[in-house]
């Protein structure tokens, strides 16, 4: 047998699929922690998500990540989800085993452990605000909420899907004692927020969600779920105010270590892959 046969195979699906840094991540999680793994690229065609999936669970595949666009294909395929993938709407992570095929969503987790571990931000007790009310939104509420906030604060440039997150959401913010509200950005609170959360696309072509300025203050993190070489513009306009900043960079690495978890009960440690990508996104070949 090879050693590539004696390995168990996981790959990240998406299209497209080249530029993720996901193959790079769990290849350093497998150093790391030693579990037998390999990790690839698999592009699949936007209507053929399910053959896909299928012959690399005929190959002997043990789990996946999913990416742009399958995450509501891989939510309709799994056969069960947790709880956490179930609220998302959503599924990024699937496991396959004899019971069938399980899905997870670990993108929330990813954020609070990003916040929480790595920038030693709190989130019991916090206000948090949260800019957005679409897919990548709707992640992350039920890990915030788990974490017993004192406010989320959900604000969305079409308010109604924000309102539909409340409504979603209310019975967990009860059980979580959080004041959970939201809308148009009308419906942000008087008073600096300890944390802000742009969750909106509007990263992707340099436009700002729109946002009170008195919701930045000198105690606030403002914090860009999407990332790159250089601060978002949601970033900048945050540290004019004297906010704390950051991109998702960690984000996306939790959320690959929280896979890693769920494949292989083996916790690998973020911080060292995090300071890696962080170096090579920021080199000059980058910049
Ligand atoms: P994703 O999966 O990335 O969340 P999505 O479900 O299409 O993608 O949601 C995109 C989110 O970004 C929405 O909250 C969207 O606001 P609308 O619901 O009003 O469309 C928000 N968004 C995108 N571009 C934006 C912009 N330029 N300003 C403010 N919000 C924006």
């Amino acid at each position: 047998m090879s050693a590539d046969q004696s390995r168990e195979r996981y790959a990240v699906i998406g299209n497209p699929v080249g530029h993720s840094k996901s193959p790079f991540i769990h290849g350093r999680f497998a150093a790391q922690t030693g579990e037998p793994i390999e990790y690839g690229p698999l592009l699949a065609p936007v209507d053929a998500f399910v053959p896909h999936v299928r012959a690399f669970i005929e190959a002997g595949g043990r789990g996946m990540n999913v990416t742009v666009p399958f995450k509501l294909d891989a939510h309709a395929f799994a056969d069960t989800l947790s709880p956490r993938a179930a609220a998302a709407g959503a599924v990024n992570t699937l496991k396959f085993d004899a019971s069938g095929v399980y899905g997870d969503n670990t993108d929330g987790f990813g954020l609070v452990r990003d916040i929480e571990v790595n920038l030693g931000v709190s989130l019991k007790g916090a206000r948090i605000l949260l800019l957005g009310a679409g897919g990548a939104a709707r992640g992350v509420v039920l890990p915030m909420l788990e974490r017993a906030p004192h406010t989320l604060t959900i604000v969305n440039r079409t308010a109604a899907k924000a309102d539909a997150l409340v409504d979603q959401f209310a019975q967990a913010a009860r059980d979580a004692a959080c004041h959970l509200s939201g809308g148009s950005a009308r419906a942000i609170e008087a008073g600096a927020y300890d944390v802000i959360v742009n969750a909106t696309a509007g990263s992707l072509d340099a436009s700002l969600p729109e946002c009170d300025d008195r919701a930045f203050g000198s105690g606030t993190l403002a914090y860009d779920m999407m990332y790159g070489a250089h601060p978002t513009v949601f970033m900048e306009h945050a540290r004019k105010f004297g906010a704390r900043a950051a991109d998702g960079l960690g984000m996306l690495v939790e959320q690959a270590a929280e896979s890693f978890y769920v494949w292989r009960g083996v916790r690998p440690d973020g911080a060292p892959v995090l300071a890696e990508l962080r170096a090579l996104l920021t080199a000059p070949s980058h910049a």
